[in-house]
């Protein structure tokens, strides 16, 4: 779009618009030839914005015919899609701004329909137009529509002039027309970037002609592009790029093309860069995965090893816990081994008492025999001292006569002899009895010795017994086994 000018525009280049130098030349020479055919009819504009093209258009109308431009003019549009269209592109458009523009350059004003162009056909002659240019929404159903109405508008060998059939911006519209172009019975004659040139009439004649017109034309350049059985001349402005820029536009697009190129390059080398980085962060996925499976090998060892620990542990307690029972039982069998222990010390003590006892009763028995025998001794000699006496008192009484004095002295003599013999029968038979009662008490101890001794021989063969018990060994080692784990594991 060119800028627009502030007051009465003088030029077409003063009136806003996007019809460019190619399509200006190109009008011209359509309606030019056909003034020069004397082709008549009237004349369509759909979608006419401020009038750069209608009032091109409006040049070439006679008295006798008629232009009739449709466009909403800032009106509603049909729907949603529409209006949108027209927000966003020809905000402020008003009717009266096209009025003003195309009556600067014109006298007689065109038949202005501000309507969609859906309700075009009501003001338009069938068949009775021989120029119609389609500009208006460049959405595909109006577009198509669009193009339906001019087809029914115009004449046999009338023109039609449809924008945006390579419009990037609007692709329905160049899906329409080439729509008509393949099956609508549209032939196309001519193109520029902006439009394409059809009629429903013979194309070829007037191809030939605009070649001829082309051939002379230093301003305008083509190339011949074959389109189904046509041999379609697409032609630009010679000072414009072939996508019709101009040489200012098309040196901002090179600069663009440009620094895409560079950032094509700077995108090769971050893609580079990105794929060297996606390499070594597979690489180091693989030796994370390898690592994970490692570690998940190692984890699973470390269960393996948790659970026979576990199971060791286990087994552990219910060793300790035996041990324990084994060390109690142990304790219990050291306790009745202690108190066996004890009996045997008290009943060796008892023998040892008993012994010395028995040795005492030995000593007193040797002694009382020792009296008894001096007793017997004593008694013999009284005896035999009572023998004598008698025998002295015999011999006394012998001699009492001899002697009656001395017979009671001897009489008193044998008295204290009986005297001291009944003492010492006395004293023997006490002794005797002492005696016997000793050797009484010697047999007793003795007897006590044996059983003690006897009842020792058993209390050392229960204790051997207790001792040689596997029960007792067990418990010695069971006691000896948690002493030396803790030794093995250094733990209290
Ligand atoms: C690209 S402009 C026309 C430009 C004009 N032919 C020129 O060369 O200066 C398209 C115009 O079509 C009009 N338009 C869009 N949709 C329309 C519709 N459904 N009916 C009528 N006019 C419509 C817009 O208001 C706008 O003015």
């Amino acid at each position: 779009m060119t800028g627009s000018t502030p007051g009465t525009p003088r030029t077409l280049e003063d009136v806003d618009g996007w019809f460019g130098r190619p399509d200006q030349r190109l009008f011209t020479w359509f309606l030019e030839r056909q003034d020069r055919l004397d082709q008549r009819g009237d004349l369509l504009e759909l979608g006419t914005y401020l009038g750069r093209s209608a009032v091109l258009i409006g040049r070439h109308v006679r008295a006798d015919e008629r232009l009739t431009v449709c466009d909403l003019f800032g009106s509603p549009a049909p729907d949603e899609a529409n209006d949108r269209e027209v927000t966003r592109c020809y905000p402020g458009l008003t009717r009266a701004d096209f009025e003003r523009t195309y009556l600067a350059f014109h006298d007689r004003p065109p038949v202005v329909v501000q309507a969609p162009t859906s309700v075009i056909s009501d003001y338009l002659r069938p068949g009775r137009c021989r120029f119609a240019h389609v500009d208006a929404s460049h959405l595909y159903e109006h577009m198509a529509a669009d193009l339906a109405v001019a087809r029914s508008a115009l004449a046999p060998e009338g023109i039609v002039v449809c924008d945006g059939h390579r419009a990037v911006h609007a692709p329905g519209a160049a899906a329409a027309v080439w729509t008509a172009l393949d099956s609508g019975g549209l032939r196309p004659i001519c193109a520029t970037p902006s439009k394409l040139y059809g009629t429903w009439g013979d194309p070829d004649a007037v191809r030939d002609e605009l070649l001829a017109f082309l051939a002379g034309a230093d301003d305008l350049v083509h190339e011949t592009c074959r389109i189904a059985e046509y041999d379609v001349p697409f032609l630009r402005a010679r000072d414009e790029e072939p996508d019709g820029l101009s040489a200012e536009d098309a040196a901002e697009v090179r600069d663009a093309v440009q620094r895409a190129v560079t950032a094509e390059v700077a995108a090769g080398r971050a893609v580079e860069h990105a794929e060297a980085a996606e390499q070594r962060a597979e690489e180091l996925a693989e030796v994370a995965a390898a690592a994970e499976i490692e570690a998940a090998q190692t984890i699973g060892r470390a269960v393996k090893a948790e659970e026979r620990a576990e199971r060791a542990e286990e087994l552990a307690t219910a060793e300790a816990a035996r041990a324990a029972a084994a060390e109690e039982r142990a304790a219990a069998a050291e306790e009745r081994t202690a108190t066996a222990d004890t009996r045997i010390a008290a009943a060796e003590e008892l023998a040892a008492t008993a012994e010395e006892r028995a040795a005492a009763a030995d000593a007193r028995a040797v002694a009382a025999e020792e009296r008894a025998a001096a007793a017997e001794a004593e008694r013999e000699a009284l005896v035999r001292a009572r023998t004598e006496s008698e025998t002295s008192l015999r011999q006394a009484a012998e001699r009492t006569a001899e002697a009656e004095a001395e017979a009671k002295l001897q009489e008193e003599g044998r008295e204290l002899a009986e005297t001291a013999l009944r003492a010492a029968t006395e004293q023997h038979a006490r002794l005797t009895s002492e005696a016997g009662r000793l050797r009484d008490n010697l047999d007793a101890a003795r007897r006590e010795v044996i059983r003690l001794k006897g009842q020792l021989r058993r209390t050392r063969m229960q204790l051997r017994a207790i001792r040689n018990s596997r029960s007792f060994r067990m418990g010695r080692a069971l006691t000896a086994t948690p002493r030396a784990m803790r030794r093995m594991t250094g733990g209290s």
